[in-house]
Formats: C-alpha cells, sequence, structure tokens
C-alpha cells in the first residue's frame, strides 16, 4: 500500500457552474479513502506550479476517485482542463476522517462544502439528516442523488431558487438537538456559526476546514489553526476537527 502514486484521469465533465467533477483511475496499490480525507494532487507538469494543490475524496469505488474541483486560479484552471487519458501524481489519502459517533449524524454543506460530505452521506444512507445551503439553486451540487440517498433533505439557497430561502443556520434548529452529532463542512463564516450553536446547545460536533497547504503532510507547519490546545495543522491534526477545540478570532 502506498500514498504515492499516478493516476489517470478517466472523466473530466462539469458538474455547476466554474466546478468539475474529475474521476481518477487509482493503481492497486493505492490507500482505500475515509470520507474527510483529502488527496494533494500535482496539477501541472514539470512540477509548474511547484506545491500540489488539495482537494477533498468526493467518492471512491474499486480503483476509482472522484473530486470536485472548483475554478479559483491557475492550480484549479489547469486541473479542470485536463483531458481523460491523462495523468498525474497524488498523495493521500491525508488527514483525519469524521469519527464516527454512536448518535444520529445531521450533516451539513455550505456550497463547496459537499465535497467534503458526500461521502459521508453515502457512508450514512438513510440513516442521516442533511442540511445542504448554496447561493442558488446552480451551487446545489449532486442534490437528486443526495435526497435518494438520505433520510431527509433540508435545502437553503440565499436567493430562494430553490428550498427555504435563508442560509443553513435558518434550519439547525429544526434539526439539531442532543442526540444528534453534526458534522459539517462549507464556507468559514458558516463553520464559525454551526460551531458556535453547537457549543452553546452542548451537540456534539466536527467541522472540517482549509486552509493554504504546501507540503500536505505536516512537515511545512504552513496550515495551522487556533485550538484551544494550541496551534494545530489541518494536514495532520485536521482537516476534521472537534468543533469546541477551535478558536474563533
Ligand atoms: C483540505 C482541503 C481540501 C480541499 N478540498 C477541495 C475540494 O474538494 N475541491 C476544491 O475545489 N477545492 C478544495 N480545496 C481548495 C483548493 O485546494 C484550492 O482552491 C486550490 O488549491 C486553489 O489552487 P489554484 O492554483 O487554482 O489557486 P491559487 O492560484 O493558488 O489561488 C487562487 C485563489 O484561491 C485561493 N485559495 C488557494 N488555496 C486555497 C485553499 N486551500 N482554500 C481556499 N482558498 C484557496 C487563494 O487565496 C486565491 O484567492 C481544499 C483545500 C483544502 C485545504
Ligand atoms: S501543509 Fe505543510 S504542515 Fe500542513
Amino acid at each position: 500500500m502506498s500514498k504515492l502514486f499516478t493516476a489517470e484521469i478517466i472523466e473530466n465533465r462539469p458538474a455547476a457552474k466554474d466546478i468539475h467533477l474529475i474521476k481518477l483511475h487509482l493503481p492497486r496499490h493505492a490507500m482505500n479513502p475515509e470520507p474527510g480525507q483529502f488527496y494533494m494532487l500535482q496539477v501541472g507538469l514539470h512540477n509548474d506550479p511547484l506545491l500540489k494543490r488539495p482537494f477533498c475524496m468526493f467518492d471512491s469505488g474499486a480503483h476509482e476517485l472522484a473530486i470536485l474541483v472548483k475554478r479559483v486560479g491557475r492550480g484549479t484552471a489547469i486541473l479542470t482542463g485536463k483531458l481523460p487519458g491523462s495523468f498525474v501524481d497524488v498523495l493521500g489519502p491525508l488527514g483525519t476522517p469524521y469519527p464516527r459517533v454512536e448518535k444520529e449524524p445531521l450533516i451539513i454543506s455550505g456550497g463547496m462544502g459537499m465535497a467534503s460530505v458526500y461521502s459521508l452521506i453515502k457512508k450514512y444512507g438513510k440513516g442521516c439528516r442533511v442540511i445542504y445551503g448554496a447561493g442558488s439553486r446552480e451551487g446545489l451540487i449532486s442534490l437528486d442523488n443526495i435526497r435518494e440517498m438520505a433520510g431527509e433533505v433540508a435545502v437553503t439557497t440565499d436567493d430562494g431558487s430553490e428550498g427555504t430561502r435563508g442560509n443553513v443556520m435558518d434550519k439547525i434548529g429544526e434539526y439539531a438537538n442532543k442526540g444528534s452529532v453534526v458534522y459539517a463542512c462549507g464556507p468559514e463564516i458558516m463553520l464559525m456559526k454551526v460551531s458556535r450553536y453547537c457549543v452553546e446547545h452542548e451537540i456534539e460536533c466536527y467541522v472540517s476546514l482549509e486552509q493554504n497547504m504546501a507540503c500536505g503532510i505536516g512537515s511545512c507547519v504552513g496550515c495551522v489553526v487556533k485550538t484551544l490546545e494550541g496551534y494545530k495543522r489541518v494536514c495532520k491534526e485536521g482537516p476534521v476537527f472537534r468543533a469546541d477545540e477551535i478558536v474563533w478570532d
């Protein structure tokens, strides 16, 4: 088993505005990922750009890995432009997965947060409930699949084009209680609000955080986040953290 390998792109298609779903064929010696883990991809040829870019495991199957890639800069533009049949160097799976807790899973996703929690929804299936928020209907990736997989799905959009007009915080009171364990991924402001709500209401909660990453393996200490126990590396001690240990400034 190895964490460093070369993978062939077998599919690359638009999944939403500026977002591609990319499927990779993994070699036999690649390790199986768990929901919450991520991969570092060498997006360009000849190490340009030099640094690998981190992407969550969106979905996985026998020798297959799917990632969702939002085009935000040069690296993601190169990656989303790659044709099936091309190869990328990959490091992973990396980081901590979402822990299993014997409570009712409530999964909260905002926008691209679905890249991290889709596989968790798939794992819990009808046993989990989901609050899925986005700016508008166009930003709701794989909504039909999620509705099919999960026990219950509440949708919110900022503009009201799908589900309730508003954001995930407008639904959390209805869905979360002390018997729940909340798993959340999305924009930092959403994670901060979800975390504060859960801490205040004594609800166990785990959040998946993002930081710019250089090495992805704990060596450069460039991805730290402030916690009650000091600074921790998002790539090594995270990306999944207990919500009550994060210090939100
Ligand atoms: C653990 C982890 C998992 C991630 N999973 C996914 C995923 O599944 N799908 C996905 O599309 N993106 C994901 N990201 C973000 C993704 O890694 C960045 O968007 C990507 O590295 C940007 O590369 P670039 O060369 O296109 O952008 P750059 O040219 O490097 O930067 C362009 C813009 O994007 C911002 N940016 C760069 N890196 C990040 C980052 N890590 N987080 C937020 N903004 C960033 C920069 O500040 C800048 O404004 C993840 C990040 C982390 C840390
Ligand atoms: S990216 Fe280097 S320590 Fe996390």
